[in-house]
């Protein structure tokens, strides 16, 4: 599969590998993707108190929107929007389960169907990297958040030095066979790899939110790097 792949390819893809997404989570990352999640909702909420609303585009399976749910507690309205329908029937059942009020509602990234200034946060987890147009999708985030709104975008980034060797590796040697197997779907654990590679370092992610109209925008590493959390606040 190419890196860049149509709209409609992901959308097919997601709703393929919906049945094993969170086992395969679970395994290629050793449990740190929950960690990375917790850590990224945490700075979403920072000390947001009372009643606000959040959206957690290209939520997926709703672990993110979830996460959300346990720290901001009843106060927090949260809406989940994804193109993938099996990704999302999944986190319906996961939110019945836990009893968390969330809206998850089918929708384009790219077109968001909500009026401008909706939300007091967005957040979005390893969803960005597979937009087609990325640009178009932080200034879309930025209609719908208020003025003075953050912006939290949890993305895998490019480990350095030795531990990158090593973690190239992992990622694009192993990484596809365990997904291949797991999934038995032929091609998503190989254009995991290709997009992660092909998407912008933390600095010019930086630029384009700024360019996109963020303000406040900076980015930290985590797990040396593998992960990249990157807030920005609307202007
Ligand atoms: C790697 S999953 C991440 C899911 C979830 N945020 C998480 O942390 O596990 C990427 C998700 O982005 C969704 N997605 C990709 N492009 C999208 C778009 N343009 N609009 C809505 N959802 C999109 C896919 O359907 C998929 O569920």
């Amino acid at each position: 599969m190419p890196t860049r792949v149509e709209k409609k390819d992901v959308q097919a893809m997601f709703s393929d590998i919906a049945p094993t997404y969170d086992l395969l989570n679970r395994i290629l990352s050793f449990g740190v993707d929950r960690l990375w999640r917790k850590r990224a909702v945490a700075s979403l909420l920072g000390d947001f108190k009372g009643e606000a609303r959040f959206l957690d585009l290209a939520t997926g399976t709703a672990d993110v929107a979830l996460e959300v749910h346990r720290q901001a507690g009843s106060g927090a309205r949260i809406v989940g929007v994804d193109f993938a329908y099996p990704m999302l029937a999944r986190g319906k059942t996961k939110a019945e389960r836990q009893g968390a009020p969330l809206s998850l509602i089918q929708g384009d990234g790219l077109s968001l169907p909500f009026q401008d200034g909706a939300f007091d946060g967005v957040i979005i987890a390893f969803g960005l990297r597979n937009f087609e147009d990325r640009e178009a999708g932080l200034a879309e985030m930025g209609r719908v958040l208020k003025e003075g709104g953050r912006l939290v975008v949890l993305e895998f980034g490019h480990p350095r030095g030795l531990f990158g060797l090593l973690y190239a590796f992992y990622f694009r040697a192993l990484l596809p066979v365990v997904g291949r197997l797991v999934s038995a779907h032929r091609s998503a654990y190989n254009y995991l790899p290709n997009t992660v590679y092909e998407f912008p370092e933390a600095e010019r992610l930086s630029a384009m939110m700024r360019d996109a109209g963020f303000r406040e925008v900076s980015h930290r590493p985590m797990t040396g790097g593998i992960a990249e959390l990157h807030t920005g606040v609307r202007e």
